[in-house]
């Protein structure tokens, strides 16, 4: 039988996230082609299913049915797999949720966009020397702050090929805003960790005039209080939840 989509991914990332080191340009850009092919179906979505998503895993009553791409009312992630090397899953957004702006601490983080449209802007950190801290003020803010570089600032509408960000270049930093109603599969490498010194923080923006545009002071903030995040079970192709590790 044909291995579904999402398990030659997954497999894929086991081969290239557990082995010693970083995998190489080469690697990822397969695992972008694997994940370039991969439709809302491919992870147990109907992207035109317009009903309540809870009724829908109600109806489908023990056997494997879609949750409803259009019938997300709040945020919702639905894991897929997670192990000490990477983890998958799939955020479905309802038109108009923002996810805000938070990082990826020394992670590689492939995205794909399997239906709808989506505006993103994110950031990588600037290193800022002392002069340009005190023309900034940068020491004057009450919170914890830091000058960063726009990457992006614009819509991704699928379907569009998956991006890839890295620890400190290719929008390390970034939020979304769902146009309509749309799901981001994430792979992360590695995943977060508080016990590991991954946390996720969330930012605000402000973004400065000089020293040109594109430019913006990013200010960590608590986690936002209107952020809801509900779980959905995943209703996909299975992939082995083996235990996998860096060797
Ligand atoms: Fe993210």
């Amino acid at each position: 039988m044909e291995k579904s989509k999402i398990k030659v991914v997954y497999e894929y990332c086991r081969a290239i996230f557990s082995q010693k080191g970083l995998p190489t340009f080469h690697q990822l850009q397969h695992l972008k082609n694997q994940l370039d092919r991969i439709e809302a179906k491919d992870v147990g979505i109907d992207e035109f299913g317009s009903r309540d998503s809870a009724i829908a895993i109600q109806e489908a009553g023990g056997s494997r049915g879609l949750l409803c791409g259009q019938g997300f009312s709040e945020i919702t992630y639905i894991h897929i797999h997670e192990c000490e090397s990477f983890s998958i899953g799939v955020f479905c957004l309802p038109a108009g949720k923002t996810f805000p702006l938070h990082d990826h601490p020394g992670m590689t983080v492939l995205s794909k966009l399997p239906y709808g449209s989506v505006h993103v802007k994110a950031y990588d950190w600037i290193k800022v020397d002392e002069e340009l801290e005190q023309v900034l003020e940068l020491t004057l803010w009450p919170g914890v702050v830091g000058l960063a570089g726009r990457v992006i600032d614009g819509i991704m509408k699928a379907p569009q090929e998956a991006s890839i960000l890295f620890p400190t270049s290719g929008g390390n930093i970034h939020g979304f805003t769902a146009l309509t109603p749309c799901a981001i599969l994430d792979v992360l490498s590695p995943p977060y960790s508080e016990d590991f010194g991954r946390p996720s923080t969330y930012f605000s923006d402000f973004p400065l005039p000089f020293p040109s545009s594109g430019y913006a002071v990013l200010e960590a903030i608590p986690l936002p209080s209107d952020l809801v995040v509900r779980g959905a079970p995943y209703l996909g192709p299975p992939v082995a939840a083996q235990y996998c590790s860096y060797q």
